[in-house]
C-alpha cells in the first residue's frame, strides 16, 4: 500500500504518520513550498521529496497538472494532505476521488476554511475537534471518516486549543490511514463504509 503525502509547512502531521509505523509505505513527500520543515522530516526518514513551487506557475491548473504527474509516478493507493495549504482544482480532486484525504481542524461540517480555532472561541463553542475526510470539490466538504472532539476550556487561547487539537490529530490521522490501508474503509458515492457498514 503506497502513500504520497502533500504538505506546505512544519510537517508535524507527516511526523505522526512516520512515527506510527503504518502497514504502508510513504513513497514520497511533495511540498509546494521550498525549505519547509516537513521536507527535512521526510529526508530524515529517507523518504524521497519533491518541491513544486506554485509561485513559478502561471495558473492553478498548470500547477495541479504537474502535481498530478509527479504524484502518479509513484502509483499511490492514497494521497494524504498533511497541512497542504493550496486549494486543488476540480479535475485534480476528481482524478483522486476516493483515494485523497485531508485532516481539517474542526468538527465538520462546522467551521470549514481558515482560522477555525479563533472562530470557535469567538462563537463560545463548548466543543471543538478535528476531522479526517475524503476530499471532494467542495472545500472541506467531503465525507468524514473519523473525528476527534475535545472541550474548549475556560482558559483556552486559539494557540492552546490548536496544540491540544494537534495532539489528537496525530492519533486519528494515522488511525484512519491504517484503516484505509487495511481495506476497512471504502467510499461508495459519497457514503463512507467501515467493515462493510455505512458510517
Ligand atoms: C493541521 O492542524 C491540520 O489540521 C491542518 O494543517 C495542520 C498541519 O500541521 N490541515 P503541520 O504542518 O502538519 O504541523
Amino acid at each position: 500500500y503506497r502513500i504520497v503525502v502533500l504538505l506546505s509547512g512544519s510537517g508535524t502531521t507527516l511526523q505522526s504518520i512516520i512515527d506510527t509505523g503504518l502497514p504502508a509505505t510513504i513513497s514520497a513527500v511533495i511540498s509546494n513550498k521550498p525549505g519547509v520543515m516537513g521536507l527535512n522530516r521526510a529526508k530524515e526518514a529517507n523518504i524521497p521529496t519533491h518541491v513544486l513551487d506554485h509561485t513559478t506557475y502561471s495558473s492553478r491548473e498548470a500547477f495541479d497538472q504537474d502535481l498530478q504527474q509527479q504524484i502518479d509516478e509513484y502509483k499511490p493507493d492514497l494521497v494524504v494532505l498533511a497541512g497542504f495549504m493550496r486549494i486543488l482544482s476540480d479535475d485534480f480532486v476528481n482524478h483522486y476521488y476516493g483515494r485523497l484525504i485531508n485532516i481539517h481542524p474542526s468538527l465538520l461540517p462546522k467551521y470549514k476554511g481558515m482560522h477555525t480555532h479563533q472562530r470557535v472561541m469567538d462563537d463560545g463553542e463548548p466543543l471543538h475537534g478535528s476531522s479526517v475526510h475524503f476530499v471532494n470539490t467542495e472545500l472541506d466538504g467531503g465525507p468524514v471518516v473519523l473525528q476527534a472532539r475535545l472541550p474548549v476550556l475556560p482558559n483556552d487561547s486559539p494557540e492552546s486549543l490548536e496544540l491540544r487539537i494537534k495532539t489528537k490529530e496525530h492519533l486519528i490521522y494515522p488511525t484512519a490511514i491504517s484503516w484505509l490501508a487495511e481495506g476497512r474503509i471504502e467510499l461508495k458515492g459519497n457514503e463512507v463504509y467501515m467493515d462493510g457498514k455505512k458510517m
